[in-house]
């Protein structure tokens, strides 16, 4: 047993430590943040109880227009930077809130009686500031906050038509999506609102300028539902369709500002009967997104009752966070905590794919293929090692993908990606159902397609395109420095081959003769010149499924960067592959 392995097996039998929000959210690939005000950082319980529970933080105010943008022509940043600096610190994402809203505005642009051509030039100056100020250290902005009113008309604002920035209905919004993506064209940009959870007007409102703006390509990339709950939310169905529609189209949603309010007595206090009712409110929005891998992130809007904005707000109605005043998780906290815990993993449905080419049509018998989205399992990157008997193992950390029930050996695995090789077992089916399952629960299925071969051609790049990994009689990489030569032989890697002869042992790392070589015909073209094929079959030191192609260099192909096709039972591999030829 390799050493890495023998640590896995200790920490497997070793108690875990309880486990917080962050360690579980990490084991989820889910942004798990807290709405902050950085002028508490210097209070230990609270940058202690934020570095330990979450994987992301949000500026409550700083970021806003009023506090980053105070003069017309003057903007700072210094408290802003410094939920930044704590965050880099303590290895948590930054969310960013908000460029454009109603409220929070200072007082010289809403005094100032600008034309709608002057706020124009000022929220489009705001934008790219505070957007390419943060590029690259913020990863997602609530672009515009608040926008629709709860009938699902646009709400009058000043950026609206108050007067406006000169735009009509929602091409203020869009155009401050397009200022958004210019300023920093990696954020994820977002829509937030309040009271659009479920299924309503206002959320119907949100969701058709959603799909207007995904059909024409507007950069949007997800919706937040603040989810200001009372102890009466409302349809829990209701909340999971917006969040599936949502996600049906492609975008992400964000839970961006959770808390619910209760009622409290005059110390602020609630009692045990609405702490728990509070608390099954917490595990349900956290069971509800855990079931949509495109849910990326839960925020809670504030994280100690200590300091909320509820009590300010709501006469009467306090105790709205997972931390009591004095930092002790309440009954909420622990709700969260057995949501992330034990709510099954889900895999989307286009998940998985060959893990040469990232083509997820079909799989084939010992293709090496790559699960994406399963939104639960290691925290960080493990990779399997071989057994005493050359096999790599079917049950890996803690996790297993299923083909028909049948686990297959798997070569490594994080929350979100795993890759396997599929068993021979499937051969001769048209379709497998494909299960995850992380620690014991297991997934949802997901159908795939069988084919008796499904060719991928590995690339230098890893990305399925490009140059081919392909090596010459010397074992060195062909490249433009080391070009093939026609006459010689070159040595291609692929997967999805099929079935072989001898048969294939799942899992097994091919290391004595006879390695099983492929059964069905297999043909090389490079820059369109059939080439001759020596040997298809697996490699000593690859894991069954992975394919070696030895093929002779044409003295008809092209000198130069040619393409490289590989051809498996009539199954072509992707196109875009490349080899140089000398
Ligand atoms: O920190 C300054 C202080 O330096 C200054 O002297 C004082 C003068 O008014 O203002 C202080 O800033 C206050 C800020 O909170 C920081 O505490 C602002 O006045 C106050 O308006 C601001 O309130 C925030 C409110 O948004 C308006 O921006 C709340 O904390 C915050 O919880 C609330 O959050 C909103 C979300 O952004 C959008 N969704 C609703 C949510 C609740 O209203």
């Amino acid at each position: 047993m390799s050493r890495s392995h023998l640590a896995l097996v200790l920490l497997a039998c070793t108690p875990l430590a309880a486990q917080s929000l962050r360690d579980l959210a990490d084991q989820r690939s889910l942004r798990f943040g807290a709405a902050v005000n950085p002028s508490r950082f210097s209070e230990s319980d609270y940058a202690t109880t934020l570095g330990r529970e979450f994987n992301q933080v949000t500026a409550e105010y700083v970021m806003k227009f009023e506090p980053t943008h105070p003069g017309p022509t003057t903007y700072s940043f210094t408290q802003a930077d410094s939920i930044v600096t704590f965050a880099r610190a303590r290895n948590m994402a930054v969310r960013g809130h908000a460029f454009v809203w109603h409220i929070s505005n200072p007082r010289w642009l809403t005094t100032g009686n600008y034309t709608p051509e002057q706020l124009s030039d000022i929220l489009q100056d705001h934008i790219k500031t505070v957007g390419g100020h943060f590029a690259g250290r913020v990863y997602a902005w609530d672009v515009v906050n608040e926008a629709f009113n709860d009938n699902g008309s646009l709400r009058s604002t000043i950026w609206y038509d108050g007067p406006g920035i000169g735009l009509k209905g929602t091409e203020y919004i869009e155009q401050a999506f397009r200022w958004a993506h210019e300023a920093d064209p990696k954020a994820l940009l977002f829509y937030n609102d309040y009271s659009a959870e479920g299924l309503n007007a206002k959320s119907n409102a949100i969701y058709e300028m959603a799909r207007d703006f995904v059909t024409r390509g507007v950069p949007i990339h997800g919706i937040g539902l603040q989810a200001h709950f009372t102890a009466n939310i409302g349809s829990i169905a209701n909340i999971e369709s917006n969040i599936r529609r949502i996600t049906e189209l492609g975008l992400q949603a964000h839970i961006t500002e959770l808390d619910v309010r209760v009622a409290v007595d005059s110390s602020g206090r609630a009692t045990d009967a609405v702490l728990a009712t509070q608390a099954q409110i917490y595990n349900n929005i956290v069971t509800s997104c855990l079931k949509f891998p495109l849910c990326t992130s839960i925020q809670t809007w504030g994280f100690t009752d200590k300091y909320s904005w509820i009590p300010g707000s709501f006469p009467g109605l306090g105790a709205a966070l997972e931390f009591d005043a004095n930092y002790a998780p309440k009954p909420a906290y622990n709700a969260m905590l057995n949501a992330l815990r034990d709510s099954p993993p889900v895999i989307p449905a286009n998940g998985l794919v060959n893990a040469a080419n990232y083509t997820g049509d079909a799989v084939s018998p010992g293709e090496i293929v790559t699960l994406f989205g399963a939104n639960y399992g290691q925290p960080t990157l493990v990779i399997a090692g071989a057994d005493a008997n050359l096999r790599l193992p079917t049950n890996f950390a803690e996790t297993r993908l299923l083909f028909d029930g049948v686990a297959a050996p798997i070569l490594y695995t994080q929350a979100g990606l795993t890759s396997a090789a599929v068993p021979y077992s499937v051969s001769g089916a048209t379709t497998a159902q494909v299960q995850y399952e992380f620690r014991g629960k297991r997934s949802n299925a997901i159908t795939v397609k069988v084919v008796p071969a499904h060719p991928g051609v590995f690339t230098l790049d890893s990305r399925g395109q490009g140059a081919g990994a392909i090596l010459d009689l010397s074992h060195r990489v062909v490249n433009e420095q080391n070009a093939a030569a026609k006459g010689a032989y070159i040595q291609i890697f692929a997967t999805g081959g099929g079935m072989t002869r001898p048969s294939s042992a799942d899992g097994l790392i091919a290391s004595a003769a006879p390695i099983p070589e492929l059964i069905a015909p297999v043909s090389v073209t490079i820059g369109g010149i059939d080439c001759a094929v020596q040997y298809a079959g697996g490699a000593s030191g690859l894991v069954a499924g992975g394919v070696q192609i030895n093929a002779l260099v044409d003295s008809r192909v092209p000198s130069g960067l040619q393409p490289l096709v590989v051809t498996v039972g009539g199954a072509a591999s992707q196109p875009g592959v490349t080899v140089w030829v000398k």
